[in-house]
């Protein structure tokens, strides 16, 4: 299978231009920009993404119910190949889909689709915005935020676009048996056996952070001991102090 490949100088963001062509019938489609006006990011925030940022998304037709909350974690491992292989960096993964490097963020997932009434995707879009080469990001987000570039690692837009498209293609090969790369999601999870603060809303919890389950939900150990696995959408994990310790 290979990509249909949309390249812009500026979008609003490229999901939104993924979901415009499904809507007229594409597959196996990526757009990729240089820079978005209106990134979006999870849970109704927006995603800075200025020049010298990866952004990607790509749309695919059909995917069952099963496999649908498989998408994003594989993508989160596709992301961390990709720029291990282009540029050496050995990233990790904060619960459920951020690509980290030395505690900061590189990389954010955001997955759109068009649910069927059997509960499978119509089709799906995968948005992936990675810094790379931005020398700077503004104060509100310069403590959590960092670049490839910032963190010592050159490699270009460019370049990691081509290698990420082969691990999206190699991702989307092992949705129906993704034994292998569940395991390699849990080994790049760098909140795994550290505290975590389970943000649902307003509400924050204190807890210790055990495993990904089958479904690439957290289990997590309160303080009172109860224990509970919180999925992707329904609440954000930081550090105790910070993104992530
Ligand atoms: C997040 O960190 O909350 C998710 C961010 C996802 C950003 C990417 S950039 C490419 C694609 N287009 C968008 O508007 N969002 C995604």
């Amino acid at each position: 299978m290979a990509w249909d490949i949309r390249r812009c100088d500026e979008v609003d963001s490229t999901n939104n231009v993924c979901k415009t062509l499904a809507a007229q019938g594409a597959d196996n489609t990526a757009v990729i920009a240089r820079r978005q006006t209106a990134g979006k990011g999870r849970l109704g925030r927006s995603f800075r993404s200025p020049e010298g940022g990866l952004y990607l998304s790509v749309l695919w037709r059909g995917c069952p119910a099963g496999q649908l909350l498989t998408v994003t974690p594989l993508a989160a491992v596709a992301v961390c190949r990709a720029i291990e292989q282009t540029c050496g960096a050995v990233c990790g993964i904060k619960w459920c889909n951020d690509v980290v490097l030395n505690g900061k963020k590189l990389c954010g997932i955001l997955t759109e689709s068009s649910l069927r009434p059997d509960g499978g995707a119509e089709w799906l879009v995968v948005g992936i915005g990675v810094n790379v080469a931005q020398t700077a990001f503004p104060p509100d987000i310069a403590d959590v935020a960092a670049s490839l570039a910032m963190q010592g690692y050159s490699v270009s837009p460019d370049a990691l676009a081509e290698v990420l498209l082969e691990q999206l293609t190699a991702m989307r090969q092992a949705l129906p048996h993704p034994q292998a790369w569940r395991e390699e999601y849990r080994r790049r999870c760098v909140n795994l056996g550290r505290p975590v603060r389970v943000l649902r809303g307003d509400a924050s919890r204190q807890a210790m952070a055990l495993d990904v389950d089958q479904q690439f939900g957290l289990t997590v150990r309160y303080e009172n001991g109860e224990t509970e696995t919180v999925r992707s959408g329904e609440v954000s994990v930081r550090g105790l102090y910070g993104y992530i310790e």
